[in-house]
């Protein structure tokens, strides 16, 4: 049994995730008593601005941080050097049997390694997710992090097959998608965006998107042949790709500030169809039943493409153009790909050992 958790998080999904973890862990902790676990946040400060962090510790009540180490943005390296010196004294200060990582961002990785170099367990949700895509900083923060974990949650028997491809057997456990938990649970407090008629909802903020003006060029002029509006709520490294490479939002896309949790359940909820370069709204479209157009050359989440929610056209205009027709028609893939939305609970029986 792991009773101290440390848990590690920076960036803007990895709240959502484990806002699920801290809630079962209180669940839990109200019943048994005798077997209560001690949770303790840190707060990378990789995001930091109101909206892309406060609103959803906010939103989702999630316990507020033991410390924010305020990283903030800056070259990867840079980035991820000074979260580690930080979190190495925090751990040690704090003693944890265990920390918790999510994802795949520079604080995922930061996070395992301070543990690892200083031999506590890590335990990595979302474990086993490959691009393929070495390029990808996500790609080398998912491939690290599962290797020096000793509990890997995977979200599917696909993600425990590529550890054990990779040689990762021990401590693997299916336990489905704490995003799908998120869907479920705070669905019902979804924020109607009340925007008038059919749209599609999208969001760029890859960093193979944003730091290619041809990319970011042809997503954006497909979006101007969207047979709808668009609403396109924009992160501020998108924000300023734009603003660099003279790129102004076509008429038909109205650009907002970036939206809280809620606020994007509200969208997704009433949008009709999904554009986006992100892994966790390629998710979250197919648990609220829409189609989703991926503007990346690969996913990390090929079940969602296999059964035909998701196609994964790339950055050309006429590619991304051409899968819209595709996109606004119903989604029937109704078959629970990622867990039945109690991956929450299942992480805390693994870590009291149930
Ligand atoms: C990071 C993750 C990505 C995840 C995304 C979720 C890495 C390598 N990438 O990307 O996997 O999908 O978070 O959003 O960890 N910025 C602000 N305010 C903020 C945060 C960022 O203005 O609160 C701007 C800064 O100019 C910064 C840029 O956004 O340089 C990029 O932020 P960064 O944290 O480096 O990466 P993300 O693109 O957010």
């Amino acid at each position: 049994m792991f009773r101290r958790i440390l848990t590690v998080v920076g960036a803007r999904p990895q709240f959502v995730k484990a806002a699920v973890v801290s809630r079962a862990i209180n669940a839990h902790n109200a019943e048994s008593e005798c077997q209560a676990l001690h949770e303790e946040i840190i707060h990378t400060g990789q995001h930091y601005d109101y909206l892309m962090s406060g609103s959803f510790f906010e939103e989702m009540e999630i316990p507020p941080p033991a410390v924010n180490l305020g990283v903030g943005s800056g070259p990867h390296g840079e980035m991820t050097g000074a979260m580690l010196a930080a979190l190495e004294v925090e751990i040690c200060r704090r003693g944890p049997d265990l920390v918790l990582v999510y994802g795949d961002t520079n604080s995922t990785l930061a996070g395992a390694l301070a543990a690892a170099k200083l031999r506590v367990p890590v335990a990595h949700v979302e474990a086993g997710l490959r691009s393929f895509n070495r390029a990808m900083p996500e790609e080398i923060n998912r491939v690290l992090t599962d290797r020096i974990s000793a509990l890997l949650f995977c979200p599917s028997e696909g993600s425990k097959e590529q550890l054990a491809k990779e040689g990762i057997r021990e401590g693997v456990r299916v336990v489905g998608d704490v995003m799908h938990d998120a869907t479920l649970f705070y669905g019902r407090r979804a924020i109607p965006q009340n925007v008038s008629g059919p749209f599609a909802a999208a969001t760029i903020h890859r960093a193979e998107n944003t730091d290619s003006v041809p990319r970011l060029r042809g997503i954006m002029e497909a979006l101007g042949r969207a047979p709808l509006p668009v609403v396109l709520p924009l992160h501020p490294r998108t924000r300023a790709a734009m603003i660099r490479a003279g790129i102004s939002a076509p008429s038909n896309v109205r650009t907002t500030e970036p939206l809280s949790y809620f606020g994007m359940l509200g969208l997704l909820k009433e949008c009709t169809f999904v554009v986006t370069d992100s892994g966790g709204l390629q998710k979250e479209a197919y648990y609220l039943g829409k189609r989703c157009v991926t503007v990346r050359d690969e996913t990390e989440w090929t079940e969602l493409v296999e059964c035909g929610a998701n196609r994964v056209v790339g950055a050309e205009c006429e590619t991304i153009e051409a899968a819209f027709a595709w996109a606004a028609r119903p989604l029937t893939c109704a078959r629970p790909l990622y867990g039945l939305g109690d991956a929450g609970v299942r992480i805390v029986n693994e870590l009291i050992g149930r």
